[in-house]
């Protein structure tokens, strides 16, 4: 008989964590209706400018067909070879699928392929869940020596 808690695991393959989400890296252009209908979510943030469209990367997270996060990586100007991880917006009733982590997994591969050698970006102080993924995925807490927003903590990582 399989027992109860058989089905409360969640499914495995090859140590691989199943998920019925995709992750798609997509064309910031062309999904730029998309991207800024999740960055009006947070009122927070600013508009994205077209430049963050034209000179960055974007994802998107799909459950089905349908788009339930985004996040971006944009080039760290001026300095050359930096990449800076912009938004990561998680739809609430998808919260605690790992989105985030996923995402900064992908972003941090395409920086990679594009030979940048650095990582850096923010989260508000109080900000638990992106702090928790920044640590999970191995950035550490760096101190700018002019810090651009205010109550935010920063994050680099070597990759
Ligand atoms: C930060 C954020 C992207 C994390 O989303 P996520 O990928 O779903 O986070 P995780 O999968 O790591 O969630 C871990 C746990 O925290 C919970 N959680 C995540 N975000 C939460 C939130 N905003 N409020 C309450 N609980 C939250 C999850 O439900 C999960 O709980 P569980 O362990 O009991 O299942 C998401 O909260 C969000 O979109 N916030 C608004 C925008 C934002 O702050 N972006 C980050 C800018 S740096």
């Amino acid at each position: 008989m399989v027992s109860r808690s058989f089905f409360q695991r969640r499914p495995r393959s090859q140590g691989v964590l199943l998920t019925p989400y995709q992750i798609q890296e997509v064309d910031g252009v062309t999904f730029s209706d998309t991207i800024n209908a999740f960055n009006r979510l947070v009122p927070e943030w600013p508009a994205l400018q077209q430049r963050h469209f034209a000179k960055g990367y974007w994802w998107l997270a799909y459950l089905e067909k349908r788009p339930v996060a985004f996040a971006g990586l944009v080039p760290f100007e001026p300095l050359p070879n930096i990449g800076y991880l912009k938004r990561c917006y998680v739809n609430p009733d998808h919260h605690g699928h790992g989105l985030q982590f996923k995402l900064m997994v992908a972003r941090e591969l395409k920086a990679k392929q594009l030979g940048w050698t650095h990582l850096v970006s923010e989260c508000r102080v109080n900000n638990k869940y992106s702090t928790a993924n920044f640590i999970k995925a191995g950035f550490i807490q760096c101190e700018p020596e002019q810090p651009w927003e205010r109550d935010s903590v920063y994050w680099v990582k070597a990759i």
